[in-house]
């Protein structure tokens, strides 16, 4: 504030200060820059040169708008609009998820497990089944098929990924995101086919018994623990991405029953799931003639992802 003579006049806001003021509101001095710099749709080292310039009546009305959304509960990453998932940034919305941490890990079993594929000169063939955001589908194919991977690159050459979800509303945000993609790495995107459909009926049949690799993250939280989850979750996240049914383990059950008709003889299935239904979950692909079944952990130390091979 100045005094101009006998008026009192507001400065008006600066980055600097719009920051302050927005991690003032939400308690949290990271949450105001990162609104600050979505308002404004710069990166942080842009956002850095022009701190004390003045911040534009529209910025400052997009910034208003998403602390209010923030502090009436809405999740960070729905109210920017985008989240990070291993270094690419996807767009996310009330239409999908917002992909967990421990799904990250799950790409780094499913590249594991691509590096260890060799073989014929056929397609390498990948898919993720409930993709919702195109996270898994889309990291696979930019990590699976870069220099930098385990991949051999013959494998990598080969490699196709479908990305399929019976919500059309969420293949609608798997596409722009693999638009997005595209812009960057128009090779990688290339890799990739959507298809729409309950689990493996999204799916050509020209792909049965031709998938190397079967990947999800499928809804796994029963009817009575979605009751008393989160609000932040249960309010805002799709109830059909999270509760297959009422037991919770409806979905596991489908995509682990149906993996050894549509994986090629040797073909993996990485699934992801709860803790409490590790046991069930390698019983049931045991029961469906899988071997080495094995729950691997989280890096909080839980068991988090099922992996079966279908016999050779
Ligand atoms: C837990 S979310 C996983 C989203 C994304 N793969 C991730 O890891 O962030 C489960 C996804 O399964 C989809 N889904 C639910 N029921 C399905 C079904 N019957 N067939 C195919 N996809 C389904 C949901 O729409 C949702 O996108």
């Amino acid at each position: 504030m100045k005094i101009v003579g006998t008026r009192i006049r507001e400065e008006p806001a600066t980055f600097r200060t719009a920051m302050a003021t927005a991690g003032i509101a939400l308690g949290s001095s990271r949450e105001g820059r990162w609104i600050v710099e979505r308002a404004c749709a710069v990166s942080s080292d842009a956002l850095l040169k022009i701190l004390d310039d003045a911040v534009p009546e529209s910025v400052s009305e997009a910034v208003d708008l998403m602390v209010a959304r923030r502090l009436a509960g809405e999740p960070l990453q729905y109210v920017l609009g985008a989240w990070d998932f291993r270094g690419i940034e996807l767009l996310v919305d009330r239409r999908v998820l917002i992909p967990r941490p421990e799904t990250e890990q799950v790409v780094d079993v499913v590249l594991t497990e691509l590096a260890k594929s060799a073989g014929p000169s056929a397609p390498v063939v990948l898919v993720d089944l409930g993709t919702g955001s195109g996270a898994i589908a889309l990291s696979v194919a930019l990590e699976g098929a870069s220099d930098a991977s385990r991949v051999r690159g013959d494998v990598r050459d080969r490699l196709e990924v479908w990305a399929t979800d019976l919500s059309a509303d969420a293949l609608d945000v798997a596409r722009s995101n693999l638009a997005l993609l595209a812009s960057s790495n128009a090779a990688a995107a290339r890799r990739v086919r959507v298809g729409q459909g309950t689990w493996y009926d999204s799916l050509p049949r020209k792909l049965v018994g031709r998938v190397n690799l079967v990947v999800s993250n499928p809804p796994y939280v029963s009817e009575a623990e979605w009751q008393v989850l989160d609000p932040q979750v249960r309010d805002y996240e799709p109830r059909m991405a999270l509760v297959p049914g009422s037991t919770g383990i409806e979905a596991i059950e489908q995509v682990v029953s149906g993996a050894p008709e549509w994986l090629a003889p040797g073909g993996t299935l990485v699934c992801e799931l709860a803790p409490a239904q590790a046991a069930i979950a390698a019983g049931l692909a045991e029961g469906a003639g899988m071997v080495d079944v094995t729950v691997r952990h989280d890096l909080a130390g839980k068991l988090r992802v099922l992996v079966a091979r279908k016999r050779l």
